[in-house]
């Protein structure tokens, strides 16, 4: 700092209970001014704010400690992107650059894929398959995960029409420890719902099963539940093999694996509770160890790790807009985004930082976005230190479901861009604006064209 500090008023701060714990930190005690070397200023400067950053180097860095955790454990294992974590095209390109196969849960999904990896590639999830989805999965030669019988029929009927006999696996669902089921997805295991499912692909003899799936929960810490997972989806394909002669050729677990963000719920922080690549990579090996297929080639194995891979590669810059004093003495700051862009702020206890060197003495602030709605809310309860008009903050850790949640609610979707590992800043979406909306609007005839 040059010349004379400025003058601080003394605040006087009342003392609330449940902001600070002796075993957290105090958010926002230190600046952020600079993404991977990039000042945030001339980043703002450049692409306005709102503004999403992406980190290549964060993202590559994640996707290799997971591969590279794979590999000692269980080797041969694959990931596959899950497009609904994040599906724009530049991330989509670094996961694919970086090996991942592409997990995708809609037909607009799949048709995003397929434009960049090739059909085999592509692994086709979800409860909502419509024919002419399912058929363009088939021509492809995607792997189409089934999800219950009637799509199993309709999968049947696609095939026939077309004269094909596609792979496919069955999507399972499971009673797991410390982790509500996802019983709506899928075939239940314990009531033997999806070994019936497997012998009904048999009788069926248009559909071949190649794979089994379970996708068990997102954010999910409890190593024990991946364990069960692997073990159960193993003992299945033990029975398959065993007594339907079924050898699969793919077992994949999903994703969920948490990334290092807080929950609201979660007293610590993420960084501090969160298992790391390498525990969950072993739990999943010691629950697949009950895999007995004598003389068969083992089964490749697959993840769909989504927020764990893209969440700390990706901050929101935010610019203050305004500060206001609320009746219970707290300090409230309204941002110029707020859940319209991070959804996941409904989640999580987001890691906000100031993006310029400050002075003056933290106090029990509320970060609010610019919507006019109550539930607007970036960050309730965090000790922040002043901030004026002008001034920036980073949320960190925003990569996964914000760019493929977010809304148009009342103004338009930010820009978004990314920081390549030889430090080159480059736009992947562009800011939207009114004509954006107004170019899927039309006005029938009988309104007619005057006010
Ligand atoms: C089938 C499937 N696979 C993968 C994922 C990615 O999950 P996560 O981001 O928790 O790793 C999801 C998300 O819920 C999913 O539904």
């Amino acid at each position: 700092m040059t010349g004379k500090p400025a003058y601080e008023p003394p605040v006087l701060i009342r003392h609330q209970t449940g902001l600070m714990n002796k075993l957290g930190r105090i958010a926002g005690a230190r600046p952020l001014t600079e993404i991977d070397g990039v000042s945030i200023a001339a980043l703002v400067e450049r692409f306005g704010s709102p503004l999403f950053v992406f980190s290549e180097r964060t993202l590559v860095a994640r996707h290799r400690e997971l591969r590279e955790a794979l590999a000692v454990r269980l080797p041969g294992a694959r990931l596959a992107w899950s497009y609904k974590t994040n599906s724009l095209d530049a991330i989509c390109r670094v996961m694919h650059r970086e090996g991942s196969l592409a997990e995708v849960v809609s037909e607009s999904e799949l048709d995003r894929a397929l434009r960049l990896v090739p059909g085999p590639e592509v692994i086709f999830n979800g409860p909502f398959k419509p024919e002419g989805a399912l058929e363009k999965a088939f021509r492809a030669g995607a792997r189409v995960h089934l999800d219950h019988f009637d799509e199993l029929a309709r999968a049947e009927a696609v095939a026939r029409r077309l004269a094909v006999r596609p792979r496919v696996a069955i999507r399972v669902h499971m009673a797991l420890p410390g982790i509500p089921p996802w019983s709506r997805f899928g075939f239940n295991l314990e009531s033997g719902q999806a070994l019936d499912a497997a012998r009904r692909i048999g009788a069926g003899g248009v559909l071949q099963l190649a794979g089994l799936h379970a996708h068990i929960g997102t954010f999910v810490q409890e190593l024990d539940a991946y364990r069960q997972e692997a073990r159960q989806l193993a003992g299945l394909a033990n029975v398959l093999a065993r007594e339907h002669g079924v050898l699969v050729d793919w077992i994949d677990l999903g994703g969920g694996f948490a990334s290092r963000n807080a929950l609201h719920s979660q007293y610590l922080p993420g960084e501090q509770v969160t298992p790391s690549f390498a525990q969950y990579a072993e739990a999943i090996a010691e629950g697949l160890a009950a895999l007995d297929l004598p003389g068969a080639r083992a089964p490749t194995i697959l993840l769909e790790t989504g927020r764990a891979l893209v969440d700390e590669a990706g901050s929101l810059v935010a610019t203050v807009h305004a500060n206001k004093r609320l009746p219970d003495g707290r300090r409230g700051v309204i941002l110029d985004t707020g859940v319209n862009s991070l959804f996941t702020a409904f989640w999580y206890r987001h890691d906000v930082l100031p993006a310029q060197e400050f002075s003056g003495t933290p106090e029990p602030t509320v970060l609010y976005g610019p919507l006019c709605m109550a539930i607007d809310v970036v960050r309730d309860q965090l000790l922040f230190p002043p901030l004026a008009p002008g001034d920036r903050v980073v949320v960190r850790n925003v990569g996964a479901y914000n760019v493929t949640q977010w809304m148009q609610f009342i103004t338009d979707r930010p820009a978004v861009a990314m920081i390549s590992r030889a430090g080159e800043v480059g736009l992947i979406r562009r800011r939207e604006s009114l004509d954006t909306l107004l170019a899927q609007e039309e006005i029938p005839g009988w309104l007619g064209a005057g006010r």
